[in-house]
Protein backbone atom coordinates (compact mmCIF):
# COMPACT_ATOMS: atom_id res chain seq x y z
CA UNK A 1 0.00 0.00 0.00
CA UNK A 2 1.63 3.60 -0.91
CA UNK A 3 0.16 6.11 1.65
CA UNK A 4 2.97 8.45 0.84
CA UNK A 5 0.68 11.05 -0.94
CA UNK A 6 1.76 14.57 -0.26
CA UNK A 7 -1.57 16.87 0.68
CA UNK A 8 -1.13 20.13 -1.21
CA UNK A 9 -3.35 20.18 -3.49
CA UNK A 10 -5.83 19.52 -0.57
CA UNK A 11 -4.90 22.54 0.52
CA UNK A 12 -4.93 20.88 4.10
CA UNK A 13 -2.71 20.27 7.11
CA UNK A 14 -3.78 16.85 7.56
CA UNK A 15 -2.17 14.00 5.17
CA UNK A 16 -4.58 13.16 2.25
CA UNK A 17 -4.86 9.18 3.05
CA UNK A 18 -6.53 10.81 6.65
CA UNK A 19 -9.13 12.82 5.05
CA UNK A 20 -12.63 10.89 5.25
CA UNK A 21 -15.67 9.92 3.46
CA UNK A 22 -18.69 7.83 5.23
CA UNK A 23 -17.21 8.40 8.50
CA UNK A 24 -13.40 6.84 7.64
CA UNK A 25 -10.41 7.96 6.43
CA UNK A 26 -9.28 6.93 2.60
CA UNK A 27 -6.56 4.81 4.06
CA UNK A 28 -9.06 2.54 6.14
CA UNK A 29 -11.30 2.30 3.01
CA UNK A 30 -8.39 0.81 1.17
CA UNK A 31 -7.01 -1.06 4.19
CA UNK A 32 -10.57 -2.99 4.50
CA UNK A 33 -10.93 -3.75 1.16
CA UNK A 34 -7.30 -5.54 1.31
CA UNK A 35 -8.18 -7.23 4.19
CA UNK A 36 -11.76 -8.45 2.72
CA UNK A 37 -9.54 -9.92 -0.21
CA UNK A 38 -7.68 -12.28 2.11
CA UNK A 39 -4.64 -10.30 1.59
CA UNK A 40 -2.43 -12.09 4.94
CA UNK A 41 0.28 -9.57 5.38
CA UNK A 42 -0.05 -5.82 4.91
CA UNK A 43 2.97 -3.34 4.27
CA UNK A 44 1.99 0.64 4.24
CA UNK A 45 4.88 2.77 2.77
CA UNK A 46 4.25 6.02 4.19
CA UNK A 47 6.72 9.65 3.25
CA UNK A 48 8.86 11.97 6.05
CA UNK A 49 6.36 13.00 8.64
CA UNK A 50 3.63 10.61 8.43
CA UNK A 51 3.20 8.82 12.07
CA UNK A 52 -0.39 10.13 11.76
CA UNK A 53 -0.82 7.90 8.82
CA UNK A 54 1.22 5.07 10.38
CA UNK A 55 -1.02 5.23 13.48
CA UNK A 56 -3.90 4.81 11.22
CA UNK A 57 -2.88 2.31 9.33
CA UNK A 58 -1.71 -0.01 12.71
CA UNK A 59 -5.40 0.89 13.91
CA UNK A 60 -7.34 -0.81 11.15
CA UNK A 61 -4.67 -3.62 10.56
CA UNK A 62 -2.50 -4.27 13.51
CA UNK A 63 0.24 -6.12 12.16
CA UNK A 64 0.78 -3.48 10.09
CA UNK A 65 4.54 -2.83 9.03
CA UNK A 66 5.45 0.34 8.39
CA UNK A 67 8.29 1.38 5.70
CA UNK A 68 9.59 4.87 5.09
CA UNK A 69 9.86 5.99 1.60
CA UNK A 70 12.57 9.48 3.06
CA UNK A 71 12.37 10.57 -0.92
CA UNK A 72 9.85 10.97 -3.50
CA UNK A 73 11.15 9.18 -6.49
CA UNK A 74 8.37 7.39 -8.16
CA UNK A 75 5.97 4.24 -7.84
CA UNK A 76 8.34 1.39 -8.39
CA UNK A 77 10.99 3.41 -5.94
CA UNK A 78 7.96 3.42 -2.95
CA UNK A 79 6.98 -0.46 -3.50
CA UNK A 80 10.37 -1.18 -3.14
CA UNK A 81 10.74 1.10 0.05
CA UNK A 82 9.01 -2.43 1.61
CA UNK A 83 11.71 -4.74 -0.15
CA UNK A 84 12.19 -6.98 2.87
CA UNK A 85 7.97 -7.56 2.75
CA UNK A 86 8.39 -8.48 -1.06
CA UNK A 87 11.31 -10.32 -0.71
CA UNK A 88 9.56 -12.80 1.83
CA UNK A 89 8.11 -13.83 -1.53
CA UNK A 90 3.94 -14.35 -0.44
CA UNK A 91 2.09 -16.27 -3.32
CA UNK A 92 1.08 -13.06 -4.76
CA UNK A 93 1.46 -9.43 -3.59
CA UNK A 94 -0.86 -6.07 -4.67
CA UNK A 95 0.27 -2.90 -4.85
CA UNK A 96 -2.78 -0.63 -3.64
CA UNK A 97 -2.75 3.53 -3.09
CA UNK A 98 -4.21 4.63 -0.23
CA UNK A 99 -6.16 7.58 -1.88
CA UNK A 100 -8.54 5.39 -4.40
CA UNK A 101 -10.75 4.68 -1.57
CA UNK A 102 -13.34 2.89 -3.25
CA UNK A 103 -11.56 -0.12 -4.90
CA UNK A 104 -13.62 -3.19 -3.86
CA UNK A 105 -12.38 -6.35 -2.16
CA UNK A 106 -14.02 -8.97 -5.54
CA UNK A 107 -11.87 -6.03 -7.60
CA UNK A 108 -9.04 -6.85 -5.60
CA UNK A 109 -10.00 -10.49 -5.58
CA UNK A 110 -9.71 -10.67 -9.72
CA UNK A 111 -6.14 -9.06 -9.45
CA UNK A 112 -5.00 -12.28 -6.82
CA UNK A 113 -6.83 -14.80 -8.86
CA UNK A 114 -5.08 -13.76 -12.07
CA UNK A 115 -1.94 -14.10 -10.64
CA UNK A 116 -3.00 -17.65 -9.12
CA UNK A 117 -3.51 -18.63 -12.51
CA UNK A 118 0.26 -17.95 -14.11
CA UNK A 119 0.45 -14.36 -14.43
CA UNK A 120 3.52 -12.61 -13.32
CA UNK A 121 1.86 -8.64 -13.23
CA UNK A 122 -1.67 -8.21 -12.99
CA UNK A 123 -2.65 -4.41 -13.96
CA UNK A 124 -5.93 -3.05 -13.29
CA UNK A 125 -7.69 -1.27 -15.97
CA UNK A 126 -10.10 0.68 -17.27
CA UNK A 127 -11.89 3.20 -19.22
CA UNK A 128 -12.39 6.91 -18.01
CA UNK A 129 -14.50 9.43 -19.42
CA UNK A 130 -11.54 11.74 -19.96
CA UNK A 131 -8.24 9.59 -19.92
CA UNK A 132 -5.90 12.78 -18.95
CA UNK A 133 -3.57 12.51 -17.15
CA UNK A 134 -3.67 8.23 -16.70
CA UNK A 135 -0.80 5.88 -18.40
CA UNK A 136 -2.34 4.14 -21.16
CA UNK A 137 -2.31 0.12 -21.72
CA UNK A 138 -0.68 -0.69 -24.80
CA UNK A 139 -1.94 -4.30 -25.91
CA UNK A 140 -0.52 -6.08 -29.38
CA UNK A 141 -2.92 -9.24 -30.42
CA UNK A 142 -5.24 -8.67 -27.52
CA UNK A 143 -2.11 -8.89 -25.23
CA UNK A 144 -0.67 -6.19 -22.71
CA UNK A 145 2.96 -5.43 -23.68
CA UNK A 146 3.22 -2.67 -22.30
CA UNK A 147 1.67 0.98 -19.87
CA UNK A 148 2.73 4.20 -21.20
CA UNK A 149 2.92 7.26 -18.99
CA UNK A 150 1.09 10.06 -20.56
CA UNK A 151 4.15 12.65 -20.45
CA UNK A 152 5.75 9.45 -22.70
CA UNK A 153 3.23 8.54 -24.62
CA UNK A 154 2.99 9.58 -28.55
CA UNK A 155 -0.17 10.89 -30.26
CA UNK A 156 -1.16 7.16 -31.20
CA UNK A 157 -0.31 6.20 -27.91
CA UNK A 158 -2.72 8.93 -26.11
CA UNK A 159 -5.90 8.17 -28.33
CA UNK A 160 -5.72 4.70 -26.38
CA UNK A 161 -9.26 4.65 -24.30
CA UNK A 162 -7.83 1.69 -22.09
CA UNK A 163 -5.97 3.36 -18.95
CA UNK A 164 -3.84 2.38 -15.96
CA UNK A 165 -6.26 2.33 -12.84
CA UNK A 166 -2.53 2.52 -11.00
CA UNK A 167 -3.44 -0.90 -8.88
CA UNK A 168 -1.33 -3.65 -9.78
CA UNK A 169 -0.73 -7.24 -8.57
CA UNK A 170 2.45 -9.54 -9.13
CA UNK A 171 3.63 -12.79 -8.61
CA UNK A 172 5.93 -13.18 -5.29
CA UNK A 173 8.09 -15.32 -6.52
CA UNK A 174 9.06 -12.99 -9.71
CA UNK A 175 7.76 -9.68 -8.36
CA UNK A 176 11.52 -8.60 -6.83
CA UNK A 177 13.41 -9.35 -9.83
CA UNK A 178 11.09 -7.39 -11.62
CA UNK A 179 11.14 -4.40 -9.42
CA UNK A 180 14.62 -4.17 -9.66
CA UNK A 181 15.03 -3.65 -12.80
CA UNK A 182 13.09 -0.80 -13.24
CA UNK A 183 14.84 2.34 -13.82
CA UNK A 184 14.50 5.64 -14.17
CA UNK A 185 15.04 6.68 -17.81
CA UNK A 186 11.62 8.34 -18.73
CA UNK A 187 10.92 12.55 -18.96
CA UNK A 188 10.23 12.65 -15.18
CA UNK A 189 13.49 10.70 -13.93
CA UNK A 190 11.22 8.53 -11.87
CA UNK A 191 10.98 4.79 -11.11
CA UNK A 192 7.43 4.15 -13.05
CA UNK A 193 5.95 0.96 -11.63
CA UNK A 194 4.43 0.52 -14.97
CA UNK A 195 7.51 -0.47 -16.09
CA UNK A 196 6.83 -3.21 -14.52
CA UNK A 197 4.97 -5.06 -17.89
CA UNK A 198 7.68 -4.36 -20.39
CA UNK A 199 10.48 -5.52 -18.31
CA UNK A 200 7.90 -8.83 -17.44
CA UNK A 201 7.52 -9.06 -21.17
CA UNK A 202 11.35 -9.24 -21.87
CA UNK A 203 11.95 -11.79 -18.92
CA UNK A 204 8.99 -14.08 -20.83
CA UNK A 205 6.56 -13.65 -18.19
CA UNK A 206 2.82 -12.73 -18.64
CA UNK A 207 1.16 -9.81 -18.18
CA UNK A 208 -3.10 -9.42 -17.66
CA UNK A 209 -4.96 -6.45 -17.30
CA UNK A 210 -8.08 -7.09 -15.27
CA UNK A 211 -10.80 -4.22 -16.55
CA UNK A 212 -12.80 -2.52 -14.04
CA UNK A 213 -15.67 0.09 -13.72
CA UNK A 214 -13.79 3.58 -12.91
CA UNK A 215 -15.40 3.97 -9.40
CA UNK A 216 -12.82 0.81 -8.17
CA UNK A 217 -9.69 3.24 -9.39
CA UNK A 218 -11.41 6.98 -8.51
CA UNK A 219 -8.68 8.41 -6.74
CA UNK A 220 -8.69 11.27 -4.77
CA UNK A 221 -6.38 14.69 -5.27
CA UNK A 222 -8.60 17.38 -4.53
CA UNK A 223 -11.44 18.41 -2.16
CA UNK A 224 -13.53 18.21 -4.98
CA UNK A 225 -12.81 14.82 -5.87
CA UNK A 226 -13.33 13.71 -2.08
CA UNK A 227 -16.90 15.11 -2.28
CA UNK A 228 -16.98 13.08 -5.42
CA UNK A 229 -15.84 9.46 -4.18
CA UNK A 230 -17.91 10.70 -0.94
CA UNK A 231 -21.38 10.60 -3.27
CA UNK A 232 -19.95 7.27 -5.18
CA UNK A 233 -20.09 5.73 -1.70
CA UNK A 234 -23.23 7.01 -0.23
CA UNK A 235 -24.62 5.68 -3.81
CA UNK A 236 -22.99 2.19 -2.76
CA UNK A 237 -24.04 2.39 1.05
CA UNK A 238 -27.63 3.38 0.30
CA UNK A 239 -28.01 0.81 -2.33
CA UNK A 240 -26.80 -1.74 -0.18
CA UNK A 241 -29.12 -1.03 2.84
CA UNK A 242 -32.29 -0.74 0.79
CA UNK A 243 -30.72 -4.58 -0.53
CA UNK A 244 -30.74 -5.42 3.15
CA UNK A 245 -34.43 -4.60 3.71
CA UNK A 246 -34.13 -0.86 5.08
CA UNK A 247 -36.80 1.59 3.31
CA UNK A 248 -35.44 4.54 2.66
CA UNK A 249 -37.87 7.00 1.23
CA UNK A 250 -35.81 9.35 -0.11
CA UNK A 251 -32.56 7.22 -0.07
CA UNK A 252 -30.07 10.66 -2.20
CA UNK A 253 -30.91 12.69 1.26
CA UNK A 254 -29.98 9.96 3.37
CA UNK A 255 -25.86 9.95 4.77
CA UNK A 256 -24.53 6.79 5.95
CA UNK A 257 -21.77 5.76 7.40
CA UNK A 258 -19.01 2.52 5.93
CA UNK A 259 -20.10 1.31 9.34
CA UNK A 260 -23.63 1.41 9.85
CA UNK A 261 -25.77 -1.58 10.93
CA UNK A 262 -29.53 -2.26 9.90
CA UNK A 263 -31.75 -4.82 11.14
CA UNK A 264 -34.83 -5.80 9.22
CA UNK A 265 -37.84 -3.77 8.24
CA UNK A 266 -36.51 -0.48 9.75
CA UNK A 267 -37.31 2.70 7.92
CA UNK A 268 -35.54 5.87 7.67
CA UNK A 269 -37.54 8.68 6.64
CA UNK A 270 -35.80 11.79 3.84
CA UNK A 271 -32.37 14.04 5.51
CA UNK A 272 -31.40 11.54 8.44
CA UNK A 273 -27.54 11.50 8.81
CA UNK A 274 -25.83 8.95 10.12
CA UNK A 275 -22.15 9.56 11.69
CA UNK A 276 -19.79 6.97 12.31
CA UNK A 277 -20.55 3.84 15.12
CA UNK A 278 -24.66 3.48 14.70
CA UNK A 279 -26.35 0.40 14.77
CA UNK A 280 -30.32 0.12 14.30
CA UNK A 281 -32.27 -2.65 15.06
CA UNK A 282 -35.31 -4.48 13.74
CA UNK A 283 -38.69 -2.19 12.90
CA UNK A 284 -37.69 1.57 14.27
CA UNK A 285 -38.31 4.32 12.59
CA UNK A 286 -36.01 7.38 11.91
CA UNK A 287 -37.70 10.48 11.32
CA UNK A 288 -36.78 13.31 9.55
CA UNK A 289 -33.60 15.53 10.58
CA UNK A 290 -31.89 13.46 13.26
CA UNK A 291 -28.31 13.26 13.70
CA UNK A 292 -26.88 9.76 15.21
CA UNK A 293 -23.29 9.19 16.22
CA UNK A 294 -21.73 6.43 18.21
CA UNK A 295 -25.41 5.40 18.83
CA UNK A 296 -27.71 2.07 19.24
CA UNK A 297 -31.20 1.60 18.81
CA UNK A 298 -33.09 -1.06 19.82
CA UNK A 299 -36.14 -2.49 17.90
CA UNK A 300 -39.46 -0.48 17.20
CA UNK A 301 -37.81 2.50 18.45
CA UNK A 302 -39.12 5.92 17.10
CA UNK A 303 -36.63 8.61 17.10
CA UNK A 304 -36.96 12.46 15.66
CA UNK A 305 -37.65 14.34 13.96
CA UNK A 306 -35.05 16.51 14.77
CA UNK A 307 -33.37 14.36 17.56
CA UNK A 308 -29.55 14.39 18.35
CA UNK A 309 -28.32 11.07 19.31
CA UNK A 310 -24.16 11.89 20.15
CA UNK A 311 -21.69 9.42 21.20
CA UNK A 312 -23.16 6.63 23.92
CA UNK A 313 -27.08 7.24 23.19
CA UNK A 314 -28.10 3.54 23.53
CA UNK A 315 -32.12 3.25 23.37
CA UNK A 316 -34.07 0.09 24.07
CA UNK A 317 -36.79 -1.60 22.48
CA UNK A 318 -39.75 0.93 22.37
CA UNK A 319 -38.50 3.87 23.47
CA UNK A 320 -39.23 7.22 21.64
CA UNK A 321 -37.20 9.98 21.64
CA UNK A 322 -38.99 13.20 19.95
CA UNK A 323 -38.45 15.95 18.50
CA UNK A 324 -35.35 18.61 19.71
CA UNK A 325 -34.18 15.74 22.33
CA UNK A 326 -30.38 15.31 22.68
CA UNK A 327 -28.92 12.06 24.20
CA UNK A 328 -25.42 11.43 25.38
CA UNK A 329 -23.56 8.81 27.32
CA UNK A 330 -26.67 7.50 28.08
CA UNK A 331 -29.15 4.28 28.66
CA UNK A 332 -32.63 4.60 27.93
CA UNK A 333 -33.91 1.64 28.32
CA UNK A 334 -37.51 -0.55 27.02
CA UNK A 335 -40.04 1.72 26.71
CA UNK A 336 -38.82 4.83 28.53
CA UNK A 337 -40.19 8.45 26.66
CA UNK A 338 -38.52 11.81 26.25
CA UNK A 339 -40.81 13.19 23.58
CA UNK A 340 -39.72 17.20 23.56
CA UNK A 341 -37.32 19.51 23.76
CA UNK A 342 -35.33 17.28 26.33
CA UNK A 343 -31.67 16.83 27.21
CA UNK A 344 -30.32 13.55 28.58
CA UNK A 345 -26.14 13.17 29.24
CA UNK A 346 -24.22 10.70 31.79
CA UNK A 347 -27.69 9.06 32.69
CA UNK A 348 -30.08 6.49 33.00
CA UNK A 349 -33.96 6.66 32.35
CA UNK A 350 -35.19 3.43 33.64
CA UNK A 351 -37.82 1.35 31.79
CA UNK A 352 -41.10 3.00 30.70
CA UNK A 353 -39.89 6.13 32.54
CA UNK A 354 -41.60 9.51 31.20
CA UNK A 355 -38.90 12.37 30.42
CA UNK A 356 -41.31 15.56 29.90
CA UNK A 357 -40.70 18.87 27.60
CA UNK A 358 -38.21 20.62 28.24
CA UNK A 359 -36.52 19.20 31.34
CA UNK A 360 -32.77 18.99 31.29
CA UNK A 361 -29.94 16.54 32.77
CA UNK A 362 -27.39 19.14 34.49
CA UNK A 363 -24.54 16.81 33.73
CA UNK A 364 -21.95 19.11 33.99
CA UNK A 365 -21.07 22.24 36.26
CA UNK A 366 -18.06 23.56 34.44
CA UNK A 367 -15.30 21.43 36.37
CA UNK A 368 -16.82 17.89 36.44
CA UNK A 369 -19.40 15.29 35.04
CA UNK A 370 -21.33 13.65 37.54
CA UNK A 371 -23.94 10.54 36.50
CA UNK A 372 -27.67 10.98 36.91
CA UNK A 373 -30.06 7.66 37.78
CA UNK A 374 -33.86 7.46 36.73
CA UNK A 375 -35.93 4.23 37.67
CA UNK A 376 -38.05 2.32 36.21
CA UNK A 377 -41.80 4.13 35.99
CA UNK A 378 -40.24 7.47 37.06
CA UNK A 379 -41.98 10.64 35.89
CA UNK A 380 -39.96 13.78 35.35
CA UNK A 381 -41.94 16.81 34.83
CA UNK A 382 -41.91 19.58 32.29
CA UNK A 383 -39.11 21.70 32.55
CA UNK A 384 -37.51 19.88 35.80
CA UNK A 385 -33.77 20.53 36.26
CA UNK A 386 -32.05 17.34 37.52
CA UNK A 387 -28.57 18.21 38.89
CA UNK A 388 -25.90 15.74 38.94
CA UNK A 389 -25.02 13.73 40.39
CA UNK A 390 -28.80 12.64 41.60
CA UNK A 391 -31.07 9.55 41.60
CA UNK A 392 -34.81 9.41 40.77
CA UNK A 393 -36.20 6.26 42.67
CA UNK A 394 -38.43 3.52 40.92
CA UNK A 395 -41.99 5.29 40.25
CA UNK A 396 -40.87 8.21 42.10
CA UNK A 397 -42.54 11.50 40.36
CA UNK A 398 -41.05 14.89 40.44
CA UNK A 399 -43.26 18.05 39.93
CA UNK A 400 -42.94 20.07 36.60
CA UNK A 401 -40.27 22.83 37.03
CA UNK A 402 -38.36 21.04 39.81
CA UNK A 403 -34.46 21.52 40.25
CA UNK A 404 -33.90 18.82 41.98
CA UNK A 405 -30.58 18.24 43.83
CA UNK A 406 -31.28 15.75 46.27
CA UNK A 407 -32.01 12.13 45.66
CA UNK A 408 -35.61 11.06 45.05
CA UNK A 409 -36.68 8.02 46.96
CA UNK A 410 -38.42 5.03 45.05
CA UNK A 411 -42.42 6.26 44.87
CA UNK A 412 -41.77 9.85 46.21
CA UNK A 413 -43.38 12.50 45.18
CA UNK A 414 -40.49 15.72 44.93
CA UNK A 415 -41.57 19.18 44.65
CA UNK A 416 -38.78 21.73 44.10
CA UNK A 417 -40.07 24.86 43.41
CA UNK A 418 -41.47 28.21 44.93
CA UNK A 419 -45.46 27.91 45.42
CA UNK A 420 -47.80 30.03 43.22
CA UNK A 421 -49.38 33.34 44.79
CA UNK A 422 -52.43 34.43 43.46
CA UNK A 423 -53.58 38.02 43.87
CA UNK A 424 -57.77 38.32 43.52
CA UNK A 425 -58.91 41.27 41.13
CA UNK A 426 -55.10 42.72 40.36
CA UNK A 427 -54.98 42.17 37.07
CA UNK A 428 -56.27 45.45 36.44
CA UNK A 429 -54.29 47.33 38.72
CA UNK A 430 -51.34 46.08 37.22
CA UNK A 431 -51.67 47.23 34.11
CA UNK A 432 -52.71 50.90 34.91
CA UNK A 433 -49.51 51.18 37.11
CA UNK A 434 -47.65 49.78 33.51
CA UNK A 435 -49.65 52.81 31.44
CA UNK A 436 -48.98 54.88 33.81
CA UNK A 437 -45.22 54.38 34.19
CA UNK A 438 -45.52 53.95 29.78
CA UNK A 439 -46.63 57.53 29.38
CA UNK A 440 -44.25 59.14 31.40
CA UNK A 441 -41.14 57.87 29.81
CA UNK A 442 -42.23 57.04 26.32
CA UNK A 443 -38.78 54.98 25.62
CA UNK A 444 -39.81 52.20 27.65
CA UNK A 445 -42.05 50.71 24.70
C1 LIG B 1 -0.09 6.38 -11.55
C2 LIG B 1 0.38 5.46 -12.68
C3 LIG B 1 -0.49 5.71 -13.91
C4 LIG B 1 -1.94 5.47 -13.54
C5 LIG B 1 -2.35 6.34 -12.36
C6 LIG B 1 -3.73 5.94 -11.88
C7 LIG B 1 2.76 5.16 -12.33
C8 LIG B 1 4.12 5.54 -12.79
N1 LIG B 1 1.76 5.74 -12.98
O1 LIG B 1 0.15 7.73 -12.01
O2 LIG B 1 -0.11 4.83 -14.96
O3 LIG B 1 -2.77 5.73 -14.67
O4 LIG B 1 -1.45 6.13 -11.25
O5 LIG B 1 -4.16 6.83 -10.88
O6 LIG B 1 2.63 4.33 -11.44
N2 LIG B 1 3.71 7.51 -4.51
C9 LIG B 1 4.60 7.34 -3.50
N3 LIG B 1 5.90 7.67 -3.68
C10 LIG B 1 6.34 8.15 -4.88
C11 LIG B 1 5.42 8.35 -5.91
C12 LIG B 1 4.10 8.00 -5.70
O7 LIG B 1 4.24 6.89 -2.39
O8 LIG B 1 7.56 8.40 -4.99
C13 LIG B 1 2.32 7.16 -4.27
C14 LIG B 1 1.38 8.35 -4.33
O9 LIG B 1 1.27 8.97 -3.08
C15 LIG B 1 0.09 7.72 -4.76
C16 LIG B 1 0.56 6.60 -5.68
O10 LIG B 1 1.89 6.31 -5.32
O11 LIG B 1 -0.61 7.16 -3.65
C17 LIG B 1 0.46 6.99 -7.16
O12 LIG B 1 1.37 8.04 -7.43
P1 LIG B 1 0.95 9.27 -8.37
O13 LIG B 1 2.09 10.20 -8.42
O14 LIG B 1 -0.37 9.80 -7.97
O15 LIG B 1 0.84 8.51 -9.78
P2 LIG B 1 0.11 9.03 -11.05
O16 LIG B 1 0.93 10.04 -11.75
O17 LIG B 1 -1.29 9.37 -10.73
CA1 LIG C 1 -2.54 9.81 -8.79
Amino acid sequence: MLAAGEGTRMRSARPKVMHEIAGRSLLAHVLDAVTAAGCGRTAVVIGPDAAPVAAEAQRIVPGAEIFLQAERRGTAHAVLAARSAIARRADDLLVVFADTPLVRPQTLSRMRAAIGGGAAVAVLGFRPRHPLGYGRLVLEGGELVAIREEVDANAAEQAIGLCNGGLMGFAGATALAILDRIGSDNRKNEFYLTDAVAIARAMHLKAVVIETEEDDVRGVNTKAQLAESEAALQQRLRQAAMEAGVTLVAPETVFLSADTKFGRDVVVEPFVVFGPGVTVDDNAVIHSFTYMERSHVGKRALVGPFARLRPGAQLGEDVHIGNFVEIKESTIEAGAKANHLAYIGDARLGAGANFGAGAIVCNYDGVGKYRTDIGKGAFIGSNAALVSPVKVGDGAYVATGSVITHDVPPDALALARSRQVVKENRAGRLRAVKAAAKKKNPATE
